[in-house]
């Protein structure tokens, strides 16, 4: 098993995926969130059988039955949700499905609730479907980044018509209480809000617990669609193939009002590899769980002792939202990530993470004890 996790810079820079061709030959990548592992060999093997039946051909696994049970299989065994099959849909990807919820419970200049700093997509998604982005930041790092809740009622105007919201959040790691999710439900109800809530880094928690937010009340759960997919936890995002839940029959009618060719297929490895992933890879993702919280722990110590950063340690996720302002103030030339990235680490940008972002960026840790150590001993 150790194998997995102790992958070597020849292996990576022998790949063909984003990650580890962007940059040059001397940059180490810790930007995107891929994580360097192979998959767990039940995936694999998974993935080797469609080949070997040359299962190639027409599928149709949108609403496929067998695929759903999985799904809901596994959310009943990780977070205790007796999800309603009949409300299932597959995405070839959650940001697919984000979309298409926006442009189905919003018009263009309505307004959509973001948590930032967050997840860039989110702002593309927002600002590039022509609504606008209400921002409800969240708290001071010291503080844990806490939801502001009051910030999040004085936010909402007349033509706000969904938050959408990571949990756990992306960048900061935060996995939101259930009293800060209940604050959210209660404001989605009492101004007739969609929510859509991103639960993409629900089996990677270090500290709390992960809630499933629709499953907290029933007048939540009606309002809500969430996502998820076994993309990140299992490192195989480039099969392509997400989950969306509906809370309602009203929300599924509505939904099913988009032309089907909208959304795409789903491909025959991804749902192999998803099945696999949900049915068979409870151990890998232990020994996963006990690596990545190593290199958590690992990150900020190393990173805290550097002069003019500082991060706090992530509740969940394999990134750890790094604060450069006191680099900023010491009068460094560039702005860190490029500072960074002169130094040879490529980490994401702060800044295409909202205003709020700036100062900052964002390291992913999801790879070998040696890869990581060159990664911080360049810092
Ligand atoms: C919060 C969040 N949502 C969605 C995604 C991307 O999911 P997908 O590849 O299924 O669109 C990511 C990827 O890092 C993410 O962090």
């Amino acid at each position: 098993m150790r194998g997995y996790f102790d992958v070597d810079l020849a292996t990576v820079r022998g790949r063909e995926g984003k990650k580890w061709t962007k940059y040059g030959d001397d940059v180490l990548a810790a930007w995107v969130a891929d994580m360097d592992f192979a998959p767990a060999p039940p995936i694999l093997a998974a993935m080797q059988g469609v080949l070997d039946r040359y299962d190639l051909g027409y599928s149709f696994f949108a609403d496929d039955e067998r695929a759903i049970a999985t799904f809901a299989r596994w959310m009943k065994r990780q977070h205790d949700w007796e999800v309603d099959q009949s409300k299932v849909r597959m995405f070839g990807d959650v940001l697919q499905g984000l979309v298409a919820f926006i442009d189905l419970y919003s018009e263009p200049g309505d307004g959509i609730v973001l948590q930032t700093p967050i997840y860039p997509p989110f702002i593309e998604a927002v600002e590039g479907s022509g609504r606008v982005i209400i921002d409800n930041p969240l708290g001071a790092a010291a503080d844990g980044y806490p939801l502001d809740i009051d910030g999040l009622r004085a936010a909402i105007t007349p033509t706000t018509k969904i938050i959408m919201m990571a949990n756990p959040h992306n960048p900061t790691g935060r996995v939101f209480t259930t009293d800060e999710l209940r604050a959210i439900g209660e404001v989605a109800v009492e101004h007739d809000l969609l929510v859509i809530s991103d639960e993409i880094h629900a089996d990677l928690v270090w500290e709390g617990t992960h809630t499933v937010f629709a499953t907290l009340d029933p007048a939540f759960a009606e309002r809500t669609v969430t996502f998820t997919s076994a993309t990140k936890s299992f490192n195989i995002a480039g099969l392509r193939l997400a989950v969306g839940v509906m809370g309602s029959q009203a929300m599924m009618d509505r939904f099913e009002q988009v032309h089907r060719f909208m959304w795409g297929g789903v491909n025959n490895i991804g749902a192999a590899a998803t099945m696999a992933a949900w049915t068979e890879c409870d151990d890998w993702l232990d020994e996963l769980h006990r690596h990545l919280r190593t290199n958590r722990d690992h990150v900020v110590e190393r990173v805290n002792a550097v002069d003019g950063l500082s991060t706090v340690a992530p509740q969940a996720t394999f990134l750890s939202w790094i604060d450069c302002s006191e680099l900023i103030a010491s009068g460094i030339d560039d702005r860190p990530f490029k500072h960074f990235l002169g130094r040879g680490v490529a980490l994401n940008d702060g800044h295409t993470f909202g205003p709020h972002g700036v100062n900052h960026v964002r390291l992913n840790f999801a790879t070998s004890t040696s890869i990581l150590s060159q990664v911080l001993d360049r810092l």
